[in-house]
């Protein structure tokens, strides 16, 4: 037992000891992107939080579960069968790197991240990803909830506007169609829903360095982030 407990102590000081990076803001900001490039450039893990409410939106709909359901999702999210493998994502014994990321499944992970019970069942799978050197974490709480003790902690946010153009030009390059307009109008309402939500609201954390990423690019704004990572205090 008390082998147990050292080992215990031990694992939890190591998990604490792991550099931790945590990226935050609002939809279509970049931070995917962004805080891939930065865990590639230092060798850390990165960890898309995002992924994991949008594959408990997918399996949902698989299952003929209704996004409001709370404890009905709270089990799916409980019992995913998950994995993540280079830049493919796996659920069950399918691929669906694309079939996670169409409108209907933004929209539904927006509403199913808003049930307390999902996000309490999603976050030991979000702190498994912490290994050594360290981890680059993105989405709405990384710095305010699930790595509160993250060593630098950004916010990045850009006009939506600029975000939706973003957005369509994404689609543009993968042969989709799209409507600007509408694509505004469902970023605006996803930030209206993340940021209103009772529980681990989309805000930036109190020690969050705030990053506008309206005027820069991908590359500008990755090197803004090494920047703040090499002279972090
Ligand atoms: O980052 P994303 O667009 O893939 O996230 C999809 C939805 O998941 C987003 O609208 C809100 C939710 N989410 C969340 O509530 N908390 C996170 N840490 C990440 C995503």
């Amino acid at each position: 037992m008390a082998l147990d407990t050292t080992e215990a102590g031990d694992s939890l000081e190591m998990a604490a000891s792991i550099a931790v990076i945590a990226i935050d803001g609002p939809a279509a900001s970049g931070k995917g992107t962004v805080a891939a490039r930065v865990a590639q450039a230092l060798g850390f893990v990165y960890l898309d939080s995002g992924a994991l409410y949008r594959l408990v939106a997918l399996q949902a709909q698989r299952k003929g579960v209704s996004f409001d359901d709370e404890p009905a999702l709270a089990e799916l999210a409980r019992t995913l069968d998950a994995r993540f493998d280079a830049a493919e994502i796996w659920l069950d014994t399918g691929r669906v790197t694309d079939a996670i990321r169409t409108e209907a499944i933004s929209s539904g992970a927006s509403q199913v991240a808003a049930h307390v019970e999902v996000r309490q069942a999603l976050l030991e799978r979000q702190r498994a990803f912490l290994r050594a050197p360290g981890l680059v974490a993105e989405g709405r709480d990384m710095g305010t909830v699930v790595f509160p003790q993250a060593a630098l902690k950004v916010f990045l946010t850009a006009s939506a506007e600029v975000r939706a153009e973003r957005r369509y030009k994404q689609l543009m390059d993968k042969g989709l169609s799209a409507n600007i307009h509408t694509l505004l109008q469902e970023i605006r309402q996803r930030d209206e829903r993340d940021s209103a939500r009772a529980a681990a609201p989309l805000k930036p954390a109190a020690d969050a360095v705030t990053l506008d990423t309206t005027a820069l690019n991908i590359e500008q704004a990755v090197d803004r982030v090494l920047h703040l990572w090499q002279h972090r205090q």
